[in-house]
């Protein structure tokens, strides 16, 4: 029995390949043999053909998983990342709670993967965001911008004038040091603590000569969380990005536990300093998948750090694995932006993602049976969509991609 062949376009992230219902369970096996280093198996289609997803080769290697509780989107993610460690290519995972710690994961993720664990919420990042990145073409101003334009997005009730208050204060904090954007050279200088932000509004928000004095309090209070669990702390674990690339281990950044507005502010100022580091690498193979299983908690808006990985993180190599349950949950970006889509059951009341599927989907399927797949597949089941294909499958078990386990 000759091992599956993979006979549509490399372009494409969904691979299928016809054969009789007979040969299906010899593929499986066979497939699970190969050095399978671009296609990843998702799953097999009511006929029994594989559909494949790939990253390596697609130009657009981020996946949307979208479904109602309880239907699989935890566990397929699961079963990607074991594939993405079997073909060598790190996945990066924010983990807020839902399984992917040393007790929850799935154990053949555990066995098979050997996810390091980086306990982020309890011990510390040893990571100072104001670090000046290579791609920060402004030096500290570029940083103070994205801090401020960042924690305005995840903290609640910052607006115009607390950005600007945070802008600037980081700003004058970078001076304190004697980092000037002017000075080009000065940008190597030490940069100042990160917790130093925290005093710095708090010294002006006491400054009775300052008429905008409230600005900065309320702005300190809103960040406040951030200081309090003093989580960028040079006492925390190190997150060495380029060692962590070149294993195939899946990383894990544990979250779990901490106030949500505080878990999004971690996630985006990691994303950003991996994202900077990936963009002074340069253009290059895929690299990383990140992973966000429940996405509703990243923002994905116009200047999130979620939104450039999408529109940009291929080209220097990241690609990323959103999983969500409810289609708002994700912008019109996330949606057009993700070639490859695997759409558990879904209530879907007036057929808005169905709609939105039917619209792009090339393969011949009804519009009334589109809706009827997507609101009755079973648990485990999903339509999988890829550069506008489509099928509904089966997604496969551990078990059946690795028996051995
Ligand atoms: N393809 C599958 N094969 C076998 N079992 C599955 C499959 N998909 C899901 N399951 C089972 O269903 C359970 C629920 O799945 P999962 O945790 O992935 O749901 P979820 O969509 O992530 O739900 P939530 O939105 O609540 O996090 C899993 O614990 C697993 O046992
Ligand atoms: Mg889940």
């Amino acid at each position: 029995m000759k091992a599956m062949r993979h006979i549509s376009a490399p372009s494409n992230g969904l691979i299928s390949e016809t054969s009789s219902p007979a040969a299906v369970d010899a593929r499986k096996h066979n497939a699970l043999k190969e050095d399978r280093q671009d296609a990843l198996l998702l799953g097999w289609d009511q006929n029994g053909t594989a559909v494949n997803w790939n990253p390596v080769q697609s130009v657009n290697p981020h996946v949307m998983i979208l479904g109602e509780s309880g239907f699989g989107k935890t566990y397929s993610t699961s079963c990607l990342i074991a594939e993405l460690t079997r073909s060598h290519i790190t996945s990066i995972i924010f983990d807020y709670g839902q399984g992917f710690t040393a007790d929850s994961a799935h154990p053949t993720l555990l066995a098979l993967a050997k996810p390091q664990q980086f306990e982020a919420a309890r011990l510390g990042i040893h990571l100072n965001p104001f670090e000046i990145l290579p791609s920060d073409l402004h030096g500290p101003l570029s940083v103070a911008q994205r801090i401020a334009d960042t924690l305005g997005r995840v903290f609640p009730g910052i607006g115009i004038q607390q950005n600007a208050a945070i802008r600037d204060s980081i700003i004058s904090l970078y001076k304190e040091v004697g980092i000037h954007s002017q000075v080009i050279s000065s940008w190597q200088k030490p940069v100042p603590r990160f917790g130093r932000l925290r005093d710095a509004l708090i010294e002006n928000a006491d400054d009775p000569g300052r008429s905008d004095r409230n600005v900065f309090r309320t702005a300190a209070s809103h960040i406040s969380s951030l200081f309090v669990f003093d989580v960028f702390r040079g006492t925390g674990i190190s997150l060495p990005w380029t060692d962590l690339l070149r294993q195939a281990n899946p990383v894990v950044i544990q979250l779990r536990g901490l106030e949500q507005n505080l878990q999004r502010a971690i996630t985006e100022l990691l994303l950003w300093n991996l994202m900077g580091l990936l963009e002074s690498i340069g253009p290059g193979p895929l690299r990383t998948i990140i992973v966000i299983d429940e996405a509703h908690r990243m923002p994905m808006g116009a200047g999130s750090a979620v939104e450039k990985l999408l529109r940009e993180g291929r080209k220097f190599g990241a690609g990323v694995i959103l999983a969500s349950q409810q289609p708002e949950d994700f912008t019109p970006v996330a949606f057009s932006n993700t070639a490859t889509k695997l759409v558990f059951q879904i209530s879907d009341h007036s057929s808005t993602v169905a709609k939105q599927l039917f619209r792009k989907l090339r393969t011949p399927i009804a519009f009334p049976v589109l809706c009827k797949i997507l609101t009755t597949l079973e648990r485990g089941n999903a339509f999988a969509i890829s550069n506008n294909e489509g099928a509904a499958i089966r997604v496969a078990t551990f078990e059946e991609r690795f028996p051995r386990f």
